[in-house]
């Protein structure tokens, strides 16, 4: 069958890696897709938020089943567009309504939903303009540090860790008053602030069952040590150590059962991923937020981790028979390492012309477009994330290994990678 895959970042040339290795792939498009995703199928520049454009590209090329990468056009509803088509009917769309994919797209939802369904998360209270006095003193007597939240999708920046009463007042007052998250935090979330380590596991859902993935580790500061400031992601590890059989079962019983349970009791219509970003306090796990689409760079660990057919395993989403199915695993470690533009996460150039994409890489290692771009020929930089390297190896250090090894080949100005992923194992 013909294949779509919306987005452009790391995760969907992973994702495009993978789809393409599917027997059931005939041809595979990318949209808009990144220079990486082009040696994997056709990109088309059209942008994932067009409802009526990505149609007419479905019904011209004969798609039969469209996979959709980022959350944005999830929140914004496109598989109910989808659904409601009478032309789009037969096509296969993977993600989940606009209605569920609330889990990620608020806050609030994803909170009101936990507590439906007793699965473990820190203790919170909602505040808008309506109750914004009643905030103010919830601040006041709430043990520090305190956790806000914004609603709403604030591109990873939404949430604030807040060390004093003071800061957090002043915070909750810019973010309700003063919209500094726009419409995003005209809601705010209050929560008790968690002390752990965080992972995050994936699982493939038709809303009924679900096929669990690969685990992995992401590491989102800037700097080595875990220091400066946040990135979308700097890289990656999978499997994830700590999260070994006796961990991982509370993580089924405590967490993912209970959340599958009730997509199902509520009549969620959910056919794809769900990312349950967890940390673990002592040796139990807590939720602290749910996506409703695969992690970036986790998916750079993931995909390359998952030994069963990805189509197949789409497919079965989409028919409800996912609970008949087997995933296999790779049982070597995977890595990735992330290669980013010189003064992210501030303000940095694009356009910068890449060397080194020539080089053979070790045939344990993968490369993985993010922001990058085709002009006159010549591969450039063109966003934040540029580029990753994942490797197998039998360890975590073995594999970074290589993967540093195989980023010294490759250059383009300001270049800047961590050298430490996966420094605490
Ligand atoms: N209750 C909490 N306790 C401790 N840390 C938290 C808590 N909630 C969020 N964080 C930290 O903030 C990060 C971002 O929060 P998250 O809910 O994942 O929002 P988003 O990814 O949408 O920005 C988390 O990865 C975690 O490091
Ligand atoms: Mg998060």
């Amino acid at each position: 069958m013909n294949i779509l895959l919306l987005g452009s970042g790391g995760r969907e040339h992973a994702l495009a890696w993978k789809l393409v290795q599917s027997a059931h792939c005939d041809q595979l498009f990318i949209a808009p897709g990144n220079a990486g995703t082009a040696q994997c199928g056709t990109n088309v520049a059209l942008s994932a938020t067009d409802f009526p454009a990505v149609k007419d590209f479905v019904l011209k090329n004969g798609i039969g089943l469209v996979l959709v990468g980022p959350e944005e056009p999830l929140v914004k509803g496109i598989t109910d567009f989808f659904r409601k088509d009478e032309s789009l009917k037969q096509v296969v769309i993977i993600g989940p309504s606009q209605y569920a994919a609330q889990l990620e797209g608020s806050k609030a939802f994803a909170k009101q939903f936990m507590q439906r369904h007793n699965i473990p998360t820190a203790a919170y209270r909602e505040f808008d303009a309506s109750n914004f006095n009643d905030g103010v003193e919830y601040l006041k007597q709430h043990a520090l540090p305190v956790v806000l939240k914004a609603d709403g999708l604030a591109a990873g920046k939404g949430v604030l860790i807040c060390q004093t009463t003071e800061e957090a007042v002043s915070e909750f007052e810019q973010m309700i008053q003063q919209s500094k998250f726009g419409e995003a935090s005209k809601k705010v979330v209050v929560e008790a602030f968690l002390s752990g380590i965080e992972l995050s596991v994936f699982v493939l859902t038709d809303g009924k069952s679900y096929a669990l993935l690969p685990e992995a580790k992401d590491y989102k500061r800037i700097g080595e040590g875990d220091t400066g400031l946040n990135t979308g992601g700097m890289g990656a590890v999978s499997p994830v150590p700590f999260a070994d059989q006796s961990f991982m079962k509370k993580v089924v019983e405590q967490i993912i059962d209970p959340t599958v349970k009730g997509l199902e009791k509520e009549n969620f219509d959910y056919k794809g991923f769900v990312f349950f970003g967890l940390i673990k306090v002592g040796n139990d796990p807590y939720v602290i937020e749910y996506n409703c689409r695969m992690g970036d760079p986790e998916t750079e660990v993931v995909m390359p981790r998952l030994a069963s057919d990805l189509v197949e395993m789409l497919l079965a989403a989409d028919n409800g028979t996912l609970a008949q199915l087997k995933v296999e695993q790779d049982p070597r470690v995977a890595c990735t390492v992330m290669a980013v533009s010189g003064g992210y996460p501030g303000d940095y150039k694009k356009g910068l012309p890449i060397n080194g994409l020539d080089n053979t890489l070790p045939a344990d290692s993968l490369l993985f477009h993010a922001g990058t771009g085709i002009r006159n020929g010549i591969t450039e930089t063109a966003g934040g994330r540029v580029l990753c390297v994942t490797s197998y190896g039998n360890s975590i250090k073995e594999a970074v290994g290589k993967s540093r090894k195989a980023l010294e080949q490759i250059s383009y100005e300001g270049m800047y990678y961590r050298n430490d992923i996966g420094y605490e194992f």
